[in-house]
């Protein structure tokens, strides 16, 4: 099948190579035209595990092109909008991509032999499927709204085996058919493999998502409120994640207490979400609000461990940050826990140095400010104090023997270390929730 992918980021890139990988023709629209250069040789413009790969073998393959061109877009029966819904600035998401988009593609409809589908991706405020479809259908498509529930870190893995698949279908028994039809073609191979299904209406695949982020950014906020409890009362917020976690009605993941969530989805997603709902009159979601304030103060709260740690004053004393990245096999630092403790200690008058395997090398070009070491060793040596905020194994692994601090001092912001292994070299060990 002929298909397009509107919007070629996160999301848009690792879809259509994913697309291309299950047999179809794909072309990727995007108006930034170093990422199109990128992309068309092959070369992924961000750290994502298995995608250079799957998207160089494609290219090569020819069932995968780029092009900031749209017109090239006219050939497909299918066309993907995968373009990204950043916060605005009262918290709300800004649709200026997602109605350019769908802009440049309505001249285009309507011009292959079957009906062509428009589906929906992108993240949007309820409604918004809705708000299009008669737009749509004038230039001769149809609408589908197909969410995208994927993890940076396990995007292709989540792409070409997801949990379940989502259709938000029209209102109009026929539309709805047809459009269900045609993205049964295109998931064929994923649907074949046993991937659930699940048809609804536009309204409730757009809440399917946004609530979905918001229960795991509520459920991150609440394990980190019991590690303010635990701190103050002398527990262990790991073992009572474990132990709460047993039981099969609340689950073990997303209990990792530490530094909070960050990343370009769960933080401006629950801020859009209870934009939306306050548009709608509805105070539903006022909670989000305490979810967030949680979130925050976990940031706060490591800075603080290393002030303290130097008896109130780091004016001037080197700080080793270990990680930028906002989750561990990402170079993704947009709105990064690590980054933001990391400022709030340079402004503190710290000085700062942060390595990451690979959000370490795209920080130095982008925030030559920044003191990047190129690994923890470096970073560590002569530093007053070590804080670990992004878990990558290769910080996780490391022999506390080796390291030449001026002061042995480990402050764990994602609990990944075993305490005692640093205690037992001599270091003074302080975790989130379990010092
Ligand atoms: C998230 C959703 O998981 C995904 O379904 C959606 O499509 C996009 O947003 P992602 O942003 O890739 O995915 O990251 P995720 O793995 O959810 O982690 C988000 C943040 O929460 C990270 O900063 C991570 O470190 C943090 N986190 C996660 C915790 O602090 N504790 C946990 O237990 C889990």
């Amino acid at each position: 099948m002929n298909i397009s992918v509107i919007g070629c980021g996160y999301l848009g890139a690792v879809h259509a190579a994913c697309m291309a990988e299950i047999g179809h023709t794909v072309v990727g629209v995007d108006v930034d035209e170093e990422k199109v250069g990128l992309l068309s040789a092959g070369q992924a413009p961000f750290h994502e595990p298995d995608f250079e790969e799957l998207l160089a073998r494609n290219v090569d393959a020819g069932r995968l092109r780029f092009t900031t061109d749209f017109a090239e877009v006219a050939d497909s029966q299918v066309h993907f909008i995968g373009v990204g819904t950043p916060e605005a600035a009262d918290g709300s998401a800004d649709m200026t991509y997602m109605t350019s988009a769908v802009q440049s593609l309505l001249p285009h409809l309507g011009k292959a032999e079957r009906p062509s589908i428009v589906v929906g991706k992108s993240t949007v405020p309820v409604g918004t499927a809705d708000s299009i479809e008669d737009a749509v259908v004038e230039a001769g498509g149809i609408l589908i709204w197909n969410p995208e529930f994927l993890r940076e870190s396990f995007a292709v893995q989540d792409t070409l085996r997801p949990d379940r698949l989502v259709y938000g279908v029209s209102k109009d028994e026929e539309r709805a058919q047809v459009s269900q039809d045609i993205l049964d073609e295109v998931y064929a191979n994923i649907i074949g493999a046993g991937v659930v299904r699940l048809v609804m209406d536009f309204p409730t695949a757009e809440l399917v998502k946004v609530s979905a982020n918001s229960f795991l950014a509520t459920k991150i906020s609440f394990i980190n409120a019991m590690a303010e409890i635990c701190d103050a009362t002398g527990a262990d917020v790991t073992k009572l994640a474990e132990a709460i976690g047993m039981d099969d009605r609340i689950g073990k993941k997303f209990l990792r207490a530490g530094i909070g969530y960050g990343g370009g989805c769960l933080p401006k997603d629950t801020r859009a979400f209870q934009a939306r709902t306050e548009q709608l009159g509805l105070h539903s979601l006022d909670f989000l609000t305490a979810i967030n304030e949680i979130n925050d103060r976990r940031r706060n709260h490591a800075a603080e461990l290393a002030i303290e740690a130097l008896g109130g004053d780091v004016a001037g004393k080197k700080i080793a940050i270990l990680g930028a990245a906002f989750k561990p096999n990402s170079d993704d630092m947009r709105n990064s826990p690590a980054l933001d403790i990391a400022k709030k200690l340079a402004d503190a008058g710290a000085t700062v140095v942060v390595t990451d395997p690979a959000a370490g090398p795209v920080l130095q070009r982008k925030r030559p400010e920044i003191t990047v070491a190129a690994d923890a060793h470096d970073a560590i040596n002569n530093s007053e104090v070590t804080l670990l905020l992004t878990e990558w194994d290769v910080f996780k692994n490391l022999d506390p023997t080796t390291l030449a601090p001026a002061n042995k001092i480990i402050i764990d912001g994602r609990n990944a270390l075993d305490p005692q292994v640093w205690k037992d070299a001599g270091w003074d060990y302080y975790g989130m929730g379990r010092s």
